[in-house]
């Protein structure tokens, strides 16, 4: 075994997602079963730039396998888009003896991670974001979690709608991206799902598809608003001067990142902690750990960051159809 890594570095960016302890647990103890010590790195790149340094063991991440958010901090850290603040992370990683950095986030972290390996850092991008918008794997760490926070709010929704006939517009996370919106929206049973990524006729799409419901029966609405499509109110104002019917706004907002992480979200942090040391240990640089048909494995940051993703398209359909 080539055993030229010997102290790596871990860190998190951009916005937690549930399970991000569980990837800095699996990192610290697959590089201290290979001998490999391990300096976690706080709040992001600027724990770099900074020099926010903590040393772990083994026993530093006991217990944290259940625990949301990240123990290491996070940040967004605009300096690292500066020739400055780049060099000065691959100084601190040089200065400390860094043969390898492990960097959990989203695109912008991929990005840094990018820069750095360019700079003879070996970096890994692990996938960390409730909003699974990362175009080069089908999953990211923090997703199961928020989807399943969010349906369990609604859920409760459901309950005080049904029983005043209400419509419930709901706002959920996901930036620019609908896949949290479509996910959440297809396990509540929601009447509507509105999506940055397709167009819909509020009418004939929305409108309608409530007067129907209601002539067959269903006398409460749960319509769900991706926070990249628009504003929540404006579609609740829209649906109650067309139908009439009362409507409420609910944004659920940043409750959609906390919470104990599920178990997809803590065995898939797992595996792509280990392979992403697996990775280091074999000489690799400038990959994120991807999962793609079914499987844990590493791709260029580079073509990583060109792939196309769109929306489950047979998901949308499904949840059309069965919507009413
Ligand atoms: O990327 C995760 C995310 O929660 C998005 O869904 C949301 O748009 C954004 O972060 C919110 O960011 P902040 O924590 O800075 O408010």
């Amino acid at each position: 075994m080539d055993k030229q890594i010997r102290r790596i570095g871990v860190l998190t960016s951009g916005g937690d997602a549930p399970g991000m302890n569980a990837l800095i647990r699996a990192v610290v103890r697959t590089a201290s079963a290979h001998d490999i010590s391990v300096l976690g790195v706080r709040r992001g790149y600027s724990g770099l730039i900074n020099g926010d340094i903590i040393e772990m063991g083994s026993r530093s991440v006991d217990g944290i396998i259940r625990k949301g958010g990240t123990m290491l901090y996070t940040a967004r850290c605009k300096e690292m888009m500066s020739d400055e603040g780049l060099q000065k992370a691959a100084d601190t990683c040089k200065y400390l003896g860094i043969d390898g950095l492990i960097c959990c986030g989203g695109d912008g972290t991929f990005r840094g991670a990018q820069a750095l390996s360019r700079m003879g850092v070996p970096c890994i991008g692990v996938p960390g974001t409730i909003d699974n918008d990362i175009v080069c794997t089908d999953y990211t760490i923090g997703f199961d979690t928020a989807c399943n926070t969010a349906i369990e709010c609604i859920d409760k929704l459901r309950d005080t709608m049904q029983s005043h006939e209400r419509c419930s517009v709901v706002e959920v996370m996901g930036r620019r991206a609908g896949h949290l919106a479509l996910h959440v929206g297809c396990a509540v049973g929601a009447t509507a799902i509105l999506l940055p990524e397709r167009d819909i006729d509020f009418d004939t799409d929305l409108i309608e598809k409530m007067r129907v419901g209601r002539i067959k029966g269903r006398n409460h609405h749960i319509i769900i608003v991706a926070e990249g499509y628009g504003s929540a109110q404006d579609v609740a104002d829209r649906i109650h001067e067309s139908t009439g019917i009362d409507t409420r706004v609910t944004i659920l907002g940043h409750i959609q990142r906390g919470g104990s992480p599920t178990a997809r979200d803590r065995v898939m942090a797992t595996r792509m902690g280990y392979e992403a040391v697996m990775a280091l240990e074999a000489g690799k640089t400038n990959r994120v750990i991807v999962f793609d048909d079914n499987r844990v494995t590493d791709l260029d940051i580079e073509e990583g960051l060109a792939r196309q993703k769109d929306l489950e398209q047979d998901l949308f359909v499904a949840q059309q159809t069965v919507a009413i």
